[in-house]
């Protein structure tokens, strides 16, 4: 099995989905924790666990923010958006008393988490997103929870083969080879889709998407569609729930549509914002159905290390060894799992044992 929580920076929520909640948790790569803004606008991610005696300071335990600050449920020490305790209702205040936190960076008000192997602090960034300002929607959200790992839903950006059999798509071309540097792994390449009701070809597509990978919890890609002349951008965050399921979040924004190349259906009188609003709903809606189809795949299927590859099958080994920077000693499978591989190695291919131990550690 892989190692369910590779280092990254992963979502935990909108900027205003915190704000509106006062305090939010989410069960977060393995962990419980709370989510709140100061009136300045800093945002605090920390374990959900109070250093005192322990208390849950969640929403549902009666964690409360007041003035900025997270109240606990129990003895009342305050914490502040840094995660230092002070005050306390009825001592001095203790000055190591603090809370487990979670380095965080906004992009495009979406918060985001690092989780660093042994705690270790960021090692990257997430680059800022390409500006939007007036010219382009608001965000579209959707999520998907399922049993799955963000290495192997990241991976089908990389996997050109699988876009054709499970999603339909035509002519798929990788436009140049895939580049990795540090943290950043990015690709182009085109495809054609038709949309069909009852047997009708109603829509042709004809798209370039160049995919920005930025560890295995955030991903961008950016659409260019050319009959109709839109532009999009998908963000896919892949984040660890448990260490059984993840969240898939989608979010997608659209670049105002103000003279489509050709009509859309049902669309050509209506305002601009509007057109431009139901778009992105149509587009968002049309991902999270391709995720959904994906997800019959990943849910059941078993991570190979050493995949049986055709020549076709693209840079998979590529998009792997890319990987291995967001594991402890860069091995992705749990210590335990590296026995069997290699048991399994040495009785079906010993010619190959002494190479894959050495890779396998
Ligand atoms: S356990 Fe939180 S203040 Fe005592
Ligand atoms: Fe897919």
């Amino acid at each position: 099995m892989l190692n369910p929580f590779p280092e990254g920076w992963y979502f935990v929520a909108r900027r205003k989905a915190i704000e509106r909640s006062g305090l939010l948790q989410r069960t977060w790569l393995g962990n419980q924790v709370v989510a709140w803004c100061n009136e300045t606008g800093d945002v605090c991610v920390a374990e959900a666990v109070c250093p005192h005696l322990g208390a849950d300071l969640s929403p549902d335990a009666g964690g409360r923010v007041r003035n900025g600050c997270l109240v606990c449920p129990f003895h009342g020490f305050v914490y502040d958006a840094t995660g230092q305790c002070v005050a306390t209702p009825y001592a001095p205040t203790p000055k190591s008393a603090r809370l487990r936190v979670f380095e965080t960076c906004d992009i495009a008000g979406m918060i985001f988490a690092w989780h660093g192997i042994g705690d270790r602090p960021p090692q990257w960034q997430i680059p800022a997103p390409p500006p939007s300002g007036h010219d382009w929607s608001e965000l579209e959200i959707r999520s998907v929870r399922f049993a799955g790992h963000p290495q192997e839903t990241t991976e089908n950006s990389v996997d050109l083969g699988h876009l054709r059999y499970v999603h339909g798509y035509d002519s798929v071309g990788r436009v140049g080879p895939l580049v990795f540097e540090g943290a950043c792994l990015k690709g182009s390449f085109d495809f054609k889709r038709t949309r069909a009701i009852a047997g009708l070809e109603i829509f042709r597509y004809d798209v370039s998407a160049v995919t920005s990978i930025h560890g295995l919890g955030y991903s961008i890609v950016e659409i260019r569609e050319h009959s109709i002349g839109i532009d999009s951008r998908l963000w896919v965050l892949a984040t660890p729930v448990d260490g059984t399921d993840i969240e898939m979040t989608l979010v997608s924004q659209v670049r105002l549509l103000r003279s489509p190349k050709r009509p859309i259906a049902g669309m050509r009188f209506l305002p601009v914002k509007l057109r431009t609003r139901i778009l992105n709903k149509i587009l968002v809606s049309a991902q999270r159905q391709d995720v959904m189809q994906d997800v019959v795949i990943w849910r059941r299927k078993t991570f190979r290390p050493r995949p049986l590859l055709c020549r076709s099958d693209g840079e998979i080994m590529k998009f792997r060894r890319y990987c291995e920077q967001f594991y402890p000693g860069g091995q992705p499978l749990l210590a335990d799992e590296r026995i069997e591989f290699r048991k399994s190695v040495d009785t079906k291919d010993p010619e190959q044992a002494d190479q894959v131990r050495t890779r396998a550690g």
